[in-house]
């Protein structure tokens, strides 16, 4: 097999590995230029073999694919968020088979260190990577605790969390903690410009992708169902099943107000001095005060007067972290 050149080549070079070893097949469903871009790779790689292309440019009125079992995943390639979505939803027979499907191309796993070290490279703004590699810096500094994600969907932040503490050497014996339903966003209110079943993945593919990002299965905790659930209703099985714990970073990536406030609710008491909160959609809506996850961290911090919030780093697109005092 031929060197990957691209982040797409190295992550194929991996799963046709895996399809290889399993005497499997992977699909690649595909449209526009990424289609494009997979054909390319595959012939680059000469693994036609081990992964069939289904080019959705020339075939845009399926609206669901029928399963077919002898293939051990499904990889997913679109140029935006929107497509991706649309793409998903098409694959959903898949996910409901458990067969693994994960999006490659244009939402990528950053599957080892060097190239997490080139994603987090963005000139201009802070990348998500490069965010998680400026926290997994800072938490050097005495900041003890797991990383607690409050959305994971196919686990794309979990692991650059993950290489940004490794290559930071500060693992320790960090867990890293996905709060996810992994049936999309739950509690969009009108005006949030989301809706609801948006970023369904499934557990499969959030564990297939933490295979492929070399993301080891034992630092990893999954509380896996609706926040209603988990941190609500089974709020005592949730803090049981995690044991004694306190946060070094809470990011919220639940996307809109309600789940993002449960999430906060929830990690009051693992929040401390110094735990670094993490907003990825924070200046969403015009960063309107009342809206999304920034009314969720104002309510949360009228019923918690003993924190207080620091302005850290705005990175990525609307993204913003904060430094945790306590009172
Ligand atoms: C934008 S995605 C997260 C993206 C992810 N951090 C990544 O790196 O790709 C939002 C995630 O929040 C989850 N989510 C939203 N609302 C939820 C709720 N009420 N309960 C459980 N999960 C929820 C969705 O299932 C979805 O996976």
């Amino acid at each position: 097999m031929a060197e990957p050149q691209t982040f797409l080549e190295a992550i194929l070079v991996r799963v046709a590995g895996f399809c290889a070893g399993q005497k499997m097949k992977t699909l690649a469903v595909c449209r526009g230029a990424a289609a494009s871009r997979m054909v390319r790779s595959v012939a680059n790689l000469e693994i036609q073999a081990i992964v069939d292309i289904l080019d959705l440019s020339e075939n845009t009125t399926a609206t669901s694919l029928n399963v077919d079992p002898s293939y051990r995943a499904v990889l997913i390639g679109a140029d935006n968020s929107t497509t991706m979505l649309k793409v998903l939803a098409l694959c959903g027979n898949y996910k409901t088979a458990n067969i693994p499907v994960l999006a490659v191309d244009g939402w990528p796993v950053p599957i080892d260190a060097r190239h997490f070290a080139a994603e987090a490279k963005v000139s201009g703004e802070i990348s998500v990577p490069g965010m998680f590699d400026v926290a997994a810096g800072y938490c050097r500094h005495g900041v003890t605790g797991d990383i607690f994600e409050f959305g994971t969907f196919q686990g794309f932040t979990l692991q650059c969390a993950y290489h940004a503490f490794n290559h930071r050497g500060n693992l320790g014996t960090r867990r890293f903690i996905a709060f996810d339903s992994f049936a999309g966003i739950i509690g969009t209110k009108k005006g949030e410009g989301f809706f609801d079943g948006a970023f369904a993945a499934s557990e499969a593919s959030f564990r297939f992708a933490n295979f492929l990002a070399q993301v080891p299965d034992d630092r990893v905790v999954v509380i896996k169902g609706p926040y209603s659930e988990t941190l609500r209703d089974r709020e005592k099985d949730t803090r049981a099943a995690l044991g004694p714990t306190s946060a070094a970073i809470v990011h919220i990536d639940c996307d809109v107000e309600e789940p993002a406030k449960m999430a906060l609710d929830f990690v009051t008491p693992y929040a401390k001095q110094g735990t670094l909160l993490m907003f990825d959609e924070y200046d969403m809506q015009c960063a309107d005060n009342s809206k999304g996850e920034r009314a969720a961290l104002r309510a949360w911090l009228q019923e918690n007067p003993t924190f207080e919030v620091e302005p850290y780093r705005a990175y990525h697109l609307g993204a913003r972290s904060f430094i945790l005092h306590k009172r």
